[in-house]
């Protein structure tokens, strides 16, 4: 983390379904490309209801079967300091994003946005496709977030 050049945290309720799965494909790809120890990532939660948790079984599932390892992570609340370590606040929906903006200092306002466009729409109360399309807007938001971060690092 210190020896990042770039940190990016991603942020939803919980930090058992969206940020996490956010988080571990974005890990998987800054791993194919070399970017592990420039790129810092993590995701947080608004709430503290899973704090400790692994991300949701059906997350994990989803996921694995897309190659992505999502069972090493825990699910933690933000805290006031993430504002300050991290370079990029993704939120990921709307909801998320007024909250965020509700709480951050004035001067780090500047490094909250949406993770895409449109909401990652919330799956925990089920069914299974939910996760399915959660999955695939995750992969093409971090496939754009990727051409960004390059541009960042250039
Ligand atoms: P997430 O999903 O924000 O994508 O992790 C949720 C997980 C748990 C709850 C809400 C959303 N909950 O209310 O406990």
């Amino acid at each position: 983390m210190k020896n990042a050049r770039y940190k990016v945290l991603f942020v939803c309720t919980g930090n058992i379904c969206r940020s996490p799965t956010a988080e571990g494909v974005l890990r998987h790809r800054l791993a194919q490309e070399g970017l592990s120890d420039v790129v810092f990532t993590d995701s947080c939660g608004m709430h503290g209801y899973h704090q400790g948790e692994p991300p949701d079984p059906r997350s994990i599932a989803t996921a694995a079967k897309r190659g992505y390892d999502l069972q090493p992570l825990r699910a933690r609340k933000i805290v006031k300091k993430d504002f300050d370590d991290f370079d990029l606040l993704l939120a990921m929906d709307g909801g998320h994003f007024e909250e965020l903006t509700e709480i951050c200092p004035a001067h780090n306002l500047v490094k909250i946005r949406m993770f895409t466009d449109r909401d990652v729409p919330d799956p925990w109360y089920g069914p299974q496709k939910g996760f399915e399309h959660v999955l695939d807007l995750i992969e093409s938001g971090v496939d754009a977030l990727l051409a960004d971060i390059r541009k960042e690092l250039s």
